[in-house]
């Protein structure tokens, strides 16, 4: 039943995407940056295709600079109001973590494609006017274990940001607490690029991977010689159901820490 809903759930956004895609057709412009990690004074590439691919476009560079907790304006680079005719353009001497959106345009009026997504290039490197450290000091950690995320340099005012896999983006308060400049987890957090911003300034970025530990629950019945059939429950919703009879007295569930409490039950 659960995974009838979910796939309803699919096929539904699925529809909404091409019902959109018709009703606007306006072509998309994609960013890719190169490399995603710099250290401070590498070059970086930025690179703007518009999808689906014509000629005749102009190119045009903009920066995100943080605004608010969450949100970012964009700042037109250098290329100016009437863009550029390439399609890379390249950043010399990157200093630290920061965002970029690319856009094409044509014609008088300027016809513009939507706007690229945002995409980050990352810095490893130490910048002393921006620092992140994790602590404990590693890249890889447990959900059932706090992580400091600490903030330092010339700024009062720290927010703790992460971006995750498909570059979705949240602030600490999602998943722990600020307590000043650093950022407490909680169970919650989860993998990705973690970093430090403030209205000025950006810092160093990690990635860290956060692993889910799992446990095996298992429903015994009292009378061992039978098989029986049992249904999971978490907080008395139906969870899993016994479709096949085979793995119907136990389930494998991530341990979040959720505060949930699960029962099992059998089938008469
Ligand atoms: C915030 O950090 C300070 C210094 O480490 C500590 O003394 C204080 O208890 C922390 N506050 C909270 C609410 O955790
Ligand atoms: C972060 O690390 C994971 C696992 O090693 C990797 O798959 C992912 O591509 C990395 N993310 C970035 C932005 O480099």
């Amino acid at each position: 039943m659960g995974h009838t809903l979910f796939g309803a759930l699919g096929l539904f956004s699925l529809n909404i995407l091409l019902y959109c895609g018709h009703a606007q057709d306006v072509p998309q412009s994609v960013l890719t940056v190169s490399p995603s990690w710099t250290s401070p004074g590498d070059s970086v590439t930025l690179t703007c295709s518009v999808e689906p691919p014509s000629a005749g476009w102009r190119f045009f560079w903009y920066k995100a600079v943080p605004k608010g907790s969450i949100a970012y304006t964009y700042e037109l680079l250098a290329g100016g109001t009437t863009g550029t005719e390439q399609d890379s353009y390249i950043i010399h001497g990157q200093t630290h973590t920061a965002g970029y959106k690319c856009r094409a345009g044509r014609g008088d009026p300027v016809f513009y494609t939507q706007n690229s997504d945002l995409k980050f290039v990352w810095s490893g490197g130490v910048n002393p006017a921006a620092s992140l450290t994790v602590s404990p000091h590693r890249l890889q950690h447990f959900s059932t274990e706090s992580l400091s995320l600490i903030c330092e340099g010339n700024s009062a005012e720290w927010r703790v940001k992460k971006a995750d896999e498909d570059g979705k983006r949240s602030i600490c308060s999602k998943w722990g607490a600020m307590n000043g400049s650093t950022c407490n987890t909680d169970t919650r957090a989860s993998s990705g690029v973690y970093w430090c911003e403030s209205e000025t300034q950006s810092s160093n970025a990690a990635n860290i991977t956060i692993h889910r530990e799992s446990v095996t629950l298992h429903c015994r019945h009292g009378d061992q010689r039978k098989e029986k059939n049992a249904d999971f429950y978490k907080d008395k919703t139906l969870i899993e159901m016994d479709t096949n009879h085979q793995h119907t007295h136990e389930i494998t569930i991530s341990l979040m820490s959720d505060g949930s409490s699960y029962k099992c039950r059998f089938k008469d």
